[in-house]
């Protein structure tokens, strides 16, 4: 009734998910665990009776802690089997790492049904990946994710196929993309998007993050196209507003103001997470799609001319992307430009 009177301001309410879901027997992988979403995903999952649960992190030492707390809590703890909890160190930032990242889970694990990339960055200054031209959150929220979307998605592919079972393969979005810049500025035909975007002059604080869950969830649609969703159902979600870490590297008017914002109306993590768990749990129906909560949410840029010219150029620029990072990984995966 209170989500139906002030649902313009109070955010709906986020059931529980069903006491019968399980991942018994199953391995997934969960980026940003060590925070905020990603962490209380993490949690649900492993409470969930998931077999293996691979923890990509940055920081070894909070990973530890994050392992620790998971197996300390008191649902995991009660599970008839533990689930065997493994650290893999992973800067989205750094290119070098992600791909480090990439081939050790191809060559350490045997199977993967879920992978749930979830670390994010939202920062107002235009900075560079340490290792590459590219803007950092292009590098972090994008670029990186895509590139591990290619580099496991035959290991999700083959686990599927062997076990009889489907696979999982969810990125992280939001519904923040509504306000991307590329409705009003939309990149020239004449200008690759990925160059565009690591050009300074074109970056705006306020709308980049949302520019870069709108490059997520036009990857997601494209390789949807190319993937059957009964082996392997690729989505994004949107969690809602939840109240998290996300805003700590924005300037201090910002986090006031976001904080402020949060106070009244955020999730918290456990309640957001729900809907990063039943993303990787939902039906055909999600396959290609942007759920918001746990339902479909369509963004109306992306079936604009300008939103679907764009969803073919930004697939072929960055299938080249992560060709010329990893040779030979984008036939490996089945797809192409
Ligand atoms: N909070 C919201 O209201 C909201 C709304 C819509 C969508 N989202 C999305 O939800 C996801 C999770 O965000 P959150 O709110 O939980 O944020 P958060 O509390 O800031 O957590 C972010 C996680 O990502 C990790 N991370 C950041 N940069 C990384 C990098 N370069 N390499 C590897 N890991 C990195 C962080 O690691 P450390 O622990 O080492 O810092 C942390 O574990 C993001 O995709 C975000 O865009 C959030």
């Amino acid at each position: 009734m209170a989500d139906d009177l002030f649902g313009s301001f109070f955010q709906a309410t986020v059931p529980p998910l069903p006491k019968s879901l399980t991942f018994a027997g199953k391995t997934a992988i969960v980026t940003g665990a060590t925070a905020g979403l990603g962490n209380a995903a993490a949690l649900q999952i492993a409470q969930h009776n998931v077999s293996t649960l691979i923890l990509g992190v940055r920081s070894l030492s909070k990973g530890e802690t994050t392992k620790a707390e998971i197996l300390a809590d008191p649902v995991v703890a009660a599970l008839p089997t533990k689930p065997s909890i493994l650290l893999y160190e992973l800067d989205l930032a750094r290119p070098s790492s992600v791909a480090s990242f990439a081939s050790k889970i191809l060559a350490e694990v045997p199977t993967l049904d879920i992978l749930l990339l979830n670390a994010a960055l939202a920062i107002s200054t235009f900075e560079r990946s340490p290792e590459t031209e590219n803007e950092l959150m292009t590098q972090v929220n994008y670029l990186s994710n895509a590139y591990l979307s290619v580099r496991l998605f035959p290991l999700l592919h083959s686990t599927a196929q062997k076990a009889g079972t489907k696979s999982y393969l969810t990125i992280v979005g939001s519904r923040l993309q509504d306000t991307t810049d590329f409705v009003k500025n939309p990149v020239p035909e004449s200008t690759p998007i990925l160059e565009y975007l690591n050009n300074p002059k074109k970056f705006k604080l306020t709308t980049r993050y949302s520019d870069t869950k709108v490059l997520v969830a036009m990857f997601v649609r494209e390789l949807a196209k190319r993937v059957d969703p009964s082996v392997v159902t690729v989505n994004t979600v949107c969690p809602g507003l939840v109240s998290t870490g996300i805003n700590s590297n924005q300037p201090a008017w910002l986090r006031a103001v976001a904080g402020t914002i949060m106070a009244l109306r955020a999730r918290t993590p456990e309640v957001g997470a729900r809907t990063l768990v039943n993303a990787v749990s939902a039906g055909p129906e999600s396959h290609g799609e942007h759920l918001g909560d746990y339902k479909i949410w369509n963004n109306k840029f992306l079936n604009t001319q300008n939103g679907t010219s764009m969803v073919t150029r930004l697939w072929k620029e960055t299938l080249a992307a992560i060709e010329k990072e990893a040779p030979g990984s984008v036939q490996a995966a089945g797809l192409e430009a």
